[in-house]
């Protein structure tokens, strides 16, 4: 299990002088790290070792021409030119041709069986993570950085694809033709094999550090990209306010220091690939120039073959391939490792919010079938805090809300208005006490049954880059008819206002841009409103959902809401009088707690906390709507103490 990791810390790990043994799995050895992979890599396993059989195979072809070229040296080539006996020679020739095109074919081979299981291995795995992103609760992802989970979506899975096609391999073949080669040297080249021997001494002592090493800048580096494309998606997502506000400049200089520092991870990156490549290049060669002197010295004095020099010095020139391979091999390696880690590290986060064991036995809540009555909820005792918040944001909250009923819930900025909102659909988990629907624990439901239940339009309407009837239909059971679906969008539409999408160039068939961005405020207000009415729920919660208006469309949207509320327990969250007007009753939230629950005649008699929000409501409403007076003929301003009250929950905290 992963404990999610703040965002500062994370962010440290982008520090070059941080201590890279700090991510989770550091202390893990790279074989360990990577065997995680077995269970995302068991399907394609057959194809992947026939690949690697088909490597073995190829390398060792390779290494037996030598073999070949020896007995043709020592025998046909010398006894063919005294003897005229050419038919040793011609076969020779015949079997360096053959081994050389069999090695041609098994690579072949190679390719083509390992290349539908690792792009399989990373289509699957990349499901999964996002699979997984979907589960997680929203408080993960309030604390996980987009561009960290985006670069391993995509640039993690997609470095361990070609470590898993070309990396892997190689290093097994690398490795083994290395090992091959070597003992083949060493029983027929006799002292000129243990030179080349030694010559593995520091070639493994410089891989080890370099492991080491390269270990950590590539952790690094991988958290770098990771960090980029954090500000390459903040910078777009707010690219209006950034040339609004001119500081396009400020968001192009922080890319370039981020971008930089990137750049210079990578150097030292390949600066440390590069020194290892070189020392493999040269220690061999450096073992090679003294067998030279020594095995020219032994065919002098008779004590080896010509034969035997050649094959050893054409054995040496098929292992340095390897050798010097094993560097880019070991550094892809090392890297397929920090993006397993990397994977690991959002894929075993675990969900706090699953579903119980033992599900609540619920009739299915039947929907979208336009008859629904409304749930019974209740906030008994709920505390909540958010990881990390040093106090509770709700303490202590009751509330209950009939079926049926509209209730409004006031309070001022900064109040927990919006966090109990989110403890219905259970987007978040009570810290303590129970919220229950229709008298069940919603921790005792499936998600989905929660949510079959309890529908909701947020502050801020996101919307997704499809149609207008997809987004209105969000939460409308697939299986409904089709006219059904239809007729449930039509009325969702209707009844908040949002007919403006049929004058779409494709009316409800148009595509609207990534998070509706191509509409205005009130127009994405309006279809995040209509895609909670169509969903049809018991429970409806709405969080400010009418604040992007002008009071002629608002008052048309209240009009019809009140029809749709009758049929449905609804919570709305509300910073405008007109909508508190729509309740049946007000609860106030005030310092975490529901300190007054009525409806809004009795609490404007008889509680001063909401005579001072009602008028702050109204002042701001007045200075927002000019002309337009407040829904209610009652005066909370006569006697409200409104001057004398803090300006925001903060302040009373
Ligand atoms: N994801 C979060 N992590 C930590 N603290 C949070 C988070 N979301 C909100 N808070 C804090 O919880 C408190 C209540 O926030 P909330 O959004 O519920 O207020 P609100 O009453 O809806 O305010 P507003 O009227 O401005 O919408 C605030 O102090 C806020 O800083
Ligand atoms: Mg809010």
């Amino acid at each position: 299990m992963v404990v999610m990791p703040p965002t500062d810390e994370r962010s440290n790990r982008s520090d070059p002088s941080s201590d890279p043994s700090s991510p989770p799995g550091a202390e893990r050895s790279t074989f360990a790290s990577i065997r995680r992979l077995y269970p995302y890599v068991r399907p394609a396993l057959p194809r992947l070792v026939g690949g690697l059989v088909a490597s073995l195979g190829a390398s060792l072809m390779a290494l037996a021409i030598p073999r070949v070229l020896q007995w043709v040296t020592d025998g046909p080539l010398t006894a063919g030119a005294r003897e005229h006996d050419w038919s040793g020679l011609i076969w020779s020739v015949v079997l360096v041709a053959a081994l050389g095109v069999g090695e041609a074919g098994l690579i072949l081979l190679r390719r083509t069986l390992v290349m539908f299981p690792g792009t399989r291995v990373e289509a699957v795995m990349r499901m999964a993570l996002f699979k997984h992103l979907q589960d997680l609760p929203v408080a993960f992802h309030d604390r996980w950085p987009g561009g960290q989970l985006l670069s391993r979506i995509m640039g993690d899975l997609g470095l361990l694809r070609r470590w898993l096609v070309f990396g892997i391999l190689q290093l097994v073949v690398s490795f083994v033709t290395i090992v091959v080669g070597v003992a083949l040297l060493v029983v027929t080249g006799g002292w000129l094999g243990v030179i080349f021997l030694c010559g593995a001494i520091p070639v493994t002592i410089l891989a080890f550090r370099f492991s080491r090493k390269y270990r950590k800048i590539s952790r690094l580096s991988q958290d770098q990209s990771g960090d980029l494309a954090t500000t390459v998606e903040e910078s777009v997502h707010g690219i209006r306010v950034l040339k609004a506000f001119g500081r396009g400049t400020d968001a192009l200089d922080s890319f370039t220091d981020q971008a930089s520092e990137l750049r210079e991870t990578e150097i030292r990156k390949a600066t440390t690939d590069a020194g290892l490549t070189t020392a493999l290049r040269v220690i061999p060669e450096a073992t090679q120039a003294v067998a030279l002197v020594v095995g020219v010295y032994l065919v002098a004095q008779g004590d080896m073959t010509l034969g035997a020099l050649v094959a050893f010095f054409t054995t040496t020139a098929v292992i340095n391939g390897p050798v010097v391979d094993l560097g880019m091999t070991l550094s892809m390696t090392l890297n397929a490792r920090t993006a397993v880690d990397r994977f690991f590290e959002v894929i075993e986060t675990v969900n706090p919010l699953t579903d119980p064991a033992r599900p609540a036995d619920l009739p299915p809540a039947g929907s979208n079938d336009g008859a629904e009555t409304g749930g019974h909820v209740a906030f008994r005792n709920v505390t909540f805090r958010y990881d990390d918040a040093a106090r509770p944001v709700l303490d202590q909250v009751d509330l209950e809300l009939p079926p049926g009923t509209t209730t409004a819930l006031v309070g001022l900025t900064g109040s927990g208005k919006s966090t109990l909102a989110m403890l219905a659909p259970r987007l978040f988990d009570v810290t303590a006490g129970v919220v229950e629907v229709d008298g069940v624990d919603v921790r005792d439901m499936t998600r989905a049954q929660v949510r079959e239940r309890v529908a909701v339009a947020f502050e801020d309407p996101t919307l997704f880059s499809a149609s207008v009837r997809d987004n209105v239909l969000l939460g409308v059971r697939d299986d409904l008819p089709e006219a059904e679906r239809e007729a449930l969008m039509t009325q969702a539409l209707e009844v908040a206002q949002a007919q403006f999408v049929l004058d779409l160039p494709d009316g409800v068939g148009t595509r609207i841009g990534e998070e509706g961005m191509s509409l205005s405020g009130g127009q994405r207000q309006r279809l995040a409103l209509a895609r909670a009415i169509a969903a049809r729920p018991r429970v409806l919660v709405l969080d400010d959902p009418l604040s992007a208006l002008d009071v002629t469309t608002e008052e048309a949207v209240t009009a019809r809401l009140r029809d749709v509320l009758q049929a449905t327990t609804s919570l709305i969250i509300a910073h405008r009088p007109s909508t508190v007007a729509l309740a049946d009753r007000v609860a106030v939230l005030q310092g975490g707690r529901i300190t007054a629950v009525g409806t809004h005649h009795d609490l404007l008699a008889t509680d001063p906390h909401y005579r001072y929000i009602i008028s702050s409501l109204e002042q701001d409403y007045e200075a927002h709507d000019g002309e337009n007076p407040p829904p209610d003929p009652g005066d909370p301003r006569s006697d409200g103490p409104r001057n004398a009250e803090p300006e925001s929950q903060e302040a009373l905290s």
